[in-house]
């Protein structure tokens, strides 16, 4: 074999091993069939008038008055979809996230042990400087470790 020759089975041989490596490490960190697509991006709900199964079990649901007063307590609820998501060692919620518009407001972290139903609840009080046009946006986000990254949303009133 001729330099050349040799040149070209070694950088051949490094592609075909990158790509088995990175074939391996997807089975390693993703031991269930997972589709990764779900995890390239956020994922919403396309038609909330039609929602997909994955759609109905990972969405995040936002449940809060319609209408605040700046100054006082209230309750911001987020459930993981609309039924009960598992949450073994397999297939699990990792988190529950909440959003006041782009402001990260908390996080709850949840473990794979089977004890929880993936539910936060969190106490928000809100400025009025922090709805200067009386409106405002609560961002959630949940991730599953088979299904990837959810977002949900409910638009509030400030007064
Ligand atoms: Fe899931």
């Amino acid at each position: 074999m001729n330099r050349r020759n040799f040149l070209k089975a070694m950088a051949v041989g490094t592609i075909a091993s990158g790509i088995a490596g990175k074939a391996f490490a997807a089975e390693k960190y993703f031991p269930v069939k997972a589709d990764q697509g779900l995890f390239e991006t956020i994922n919403r709900v396309k038609d909330p008038s039609n929602k997909t199964p994955l759609e109905k079990s990972h969405a995040p649901v936002i449940t809060a008055p319609a209408t605040v007063k700046a100054g006082e307590s209230f309750t911001v609820e987020v459930s993981v979809g609309q039924v009960v998501h598992p949450m073994g060692p397999a297939h699990w919620i990792e988190y529950i996230e909440l959003n006041i518009g782009n402001e990260p407001a908390g996080r709850i972290d949840f473990e794979p042990k089977g004890y929880l139903n993936p539910k936060a609840t969190f106490n928000v009080v809100l400025t009025k400087e922090s709805a200067p046009a009386g409106k405002l946006t609560l961002v959630a986000h949940q991730r599953c470790n088979l299904h990837g990254y959810w977002e949900g949303t409910l638009d509030i009133t400030v007064t």
